[in-house]
């Protein structure tokens, strides 16, 4: 099941563990609970996680040390450098942070977390090389990275990912950025692949997400006054998107977990479909969608219930913002 992970050398479960809720993304969370969440996904056969060292300032790296840290030579772990710090002395140093809070000698995969317009991408890229001729770590790529971004990426060499957000509810990328990322042979790693819980089947309406996670451009802005974007939303198409979603849970006794994640995994360039949990009960639910998938027709369904709220949302691959990625 395991597969080669684009142009790297890196063989990789196709759901990749998301370190980013074990860390407090979500609220309180008990450190047990974390460290059960880690150690039961890697149980269900996964391979590969997903950090970063803005997730909890670092917390989230020293989680997956401690409850993994044993296990390193069977891990595949990527993890991303922060917004603020892709000067290249900065870069170097946050990834011996990052180093030392893993508890390796190398990250497999290493991320720019978001674009910085501070910074030449040249002068990020040219430390992330450093970085690789060293041994510090394996590969390197992009995360956040709109069309324009990824052309001036391609452009300065090898990029061996763009980790995006991506989702039944979401699906900017799907304008520019993922035929761009197919045909450079990019592998495109989804977050928010549950979109934060909404797809985890626990709500019948979308007025029943829990508030602070209603902050996406699909929500009103009103609903969490920190929204960083100021819009209206795009509620309706989202609700008729998840009374579909119902219906297709009752017609083919498929999870709504497991309808997400076969419908990422049928998806072009999609190489690593990050999942999120919480404890150690959730993650045991990763087994399932490591084999999920779904028939042709069900499929087609996903697609076309979720098309009005694809151009409800447009192309700009922020799902916060509006303005922050090119
Ligand atoms: N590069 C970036 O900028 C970026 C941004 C965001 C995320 N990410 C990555 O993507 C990862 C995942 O995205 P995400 O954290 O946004 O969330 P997600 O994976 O879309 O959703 C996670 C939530 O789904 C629910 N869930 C998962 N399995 C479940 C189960 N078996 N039963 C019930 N509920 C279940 C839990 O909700 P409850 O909390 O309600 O229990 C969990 O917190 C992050 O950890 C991070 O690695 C990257």
């Amino acid at each position: 099941m395991n597969t080669k992970f684009g142009n790297t050398d890196l063989v990789t479960s196709p759901i990749v563990y998301g370190c980013m809720g074990g860390a407090g993304a979500f609220g309180a969370q008990e450190e047990s609970d974390s460290i059960d969440a880690l150690r039961e996904a890697h149980n269900a056969g996964i391979n590969f996680f997903d950090t970063a060292e803005a997730y909890g300032a670092g917390y989230s790296e020293q989680l997956l040390e401690k409850a993994l840290g044993n296990k390193r030579q069977d891990l595949v772990i990527s993890s991303k450098v922060a917004t603020p710090n892709l000067a290249p002395d900065d870069i170097l140093a946050a990834c011996d942070r990052s180093l030392k809070n893993l508890g390796t000698d190398y990250i497999d995969l290493y991320m720019l977390h978001w674009p910085n317009r501070n910074v030449p991408l040249e002068d990020s890229i040219g430390a992330l090389k450093k970085l690789k001729e060293e041994g510090k770590i394996r590969w390197y790529g992009v995360s956040n990275f709109g069309s324009k971004d990824m052309d001036d990426a391609l452009s300065l060499g090898e990029i061996s990912v763009n980790q995006v957000p991506y989702h039944l509810f979401f699906r900017a990328i799907e304008f520019e950025v993922q035929p761009k990322c197919e045909a450079a042979g990019v592998p495109i790693m989804c977050y928010s692949s549950l979109m934060q819980g909404l797809l985890a089947g626990k709500y019948k309406s979308l007025q029943d997400f829990p508030v602070d996670r209603a902050r996406t451009r699909m929500f009103d802005h009103r609903k969490w006054e920190q929204a960083v974007h100021k819009e209206e939303g795009a509620e309706e198409a989202g609700q008729h998107l998840l009374d579909a979603l119902w219906k297709l849970v009752d017609e083919t006794g498929m999870s709504m977990e497991e309808l997400a994640v076969a419908w990422l995994k049928s998806r072009p360039a999609v190489g690593g479909v990050i999942v999120g949990t919480r404890n150690g009960e959730q993650s045991r639910g990763l087994k399932k969608l490591l084999e999920a998938k779904a028939e042709p027709a069900v499929l087609q369904a996903l697609t076309e219930a979720s098309d009005p709220l694809k151009s409800a949302l447009g192309s700009d691959i922020d799902m916060w913002g509006k303005g922050r990625t090119r």
